[in-house]
């Protein structure tokens, strides 16, 4: 297969505070965007990228992604999903497999992206997990309704690898039926398409408050 990935930087960052867009701040001397398109170009299964930009922000975004195998910056949308859906479209027809990545998840290895292309043989989608240590309660209220076995959770990471036709099936249903889900592997689950998990790494955390960036900052000191 042919794969391209879809960097999704088209978010403003509010829970970091920032002036400027999340992709664009500062991690140890990169930015997070940066990060995100070196892995990508040291991917060996990835020979493209498409970028999604918050509106207003497109040349900025598109300067800080260049490099070989970029292909174009597209203008977000007002949700992550609408952002991959739009990206979708800019992406030429050469490409038959897709890697939706957020740039949030800055510190995601090449090897990860390698990971869950080679796993997308036997699915229509991939998803990086980690296994859930804490015990884990269904809550209402304040009241605690049951455990739930964690045997069977995985907490879910991007990259995460599609075939192309089920990613835009899927998002063309959830469109339709008016679903937002919290990741694009959620729309093929709906559409009960074939989704598939690998190991996902405990250092590709999630950039969301500026206590993370703290915690990033340690991973790439210490490892
Ligand atoms: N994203 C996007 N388009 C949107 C919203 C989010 O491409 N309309 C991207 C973000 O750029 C990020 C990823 O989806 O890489 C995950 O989103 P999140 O961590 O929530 O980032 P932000 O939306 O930027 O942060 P916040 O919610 O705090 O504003
Ligand atoms: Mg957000």
């Amino acid at each position: 297969m042919r794969a391209a990935a879809i960097l999704l930087a088209a978010g403003t960052g509010e829970r970091l505070g920032g002036e400027v867009p999340k992709a664009l701040i500062d991690l140890a001397g990169r930015s997070l965007l940066d990060r995100a398109v070196s892995a990508v170009a040291a991917a060996a299964g990835i020979s493209g990228y498409v970028v999604a930009a918050p509106p207003g922000r497109e040349d900025e975004i598109g300067a800080a992604a260049s490099g070989d195998r970029f292909l174009a910056v597209v203008t977000g949308g007002d949700t992550r999903q609408a952002s991959v859906a739009l990206a979708l479209e800019a992406l030429p027809g050469a490409f038959d497999a897709v890697v939706c990545h957020d740039v949030a998840r800055a510190l995601a290895s090449p090897a990860l992206f390698d990971r869950v292309l080679e796993a997308l043989s036997g699915a229509d989608g991939v998803v990086p997990v980690l296994p859930v240590v804490d015990t884990v309660k269904r809550v209402e209220g304040s009241r605690v309704v049951e455990t739930v076995p964690r045997e069977s959770l995985g907490l879910a990471q991007t990259p995460q690898a599609f075939r192309r036709a089920a990613l835009e099936d899927a998002h063309r249903r959830a469109r339709d039926e008016g679903f937002q889900g919290t990741d694009d592997a959620a729309l093929l689950e709906r559409a009960s398409r074939r989704v598939v998990t690998v190991p996902g790494e405990p250092s590709n955390l999630k950039i969301t408050e500026p206590a993370d960036l703290v915690r990033a900052e340690a991973v790439l000191r210490d490892g």
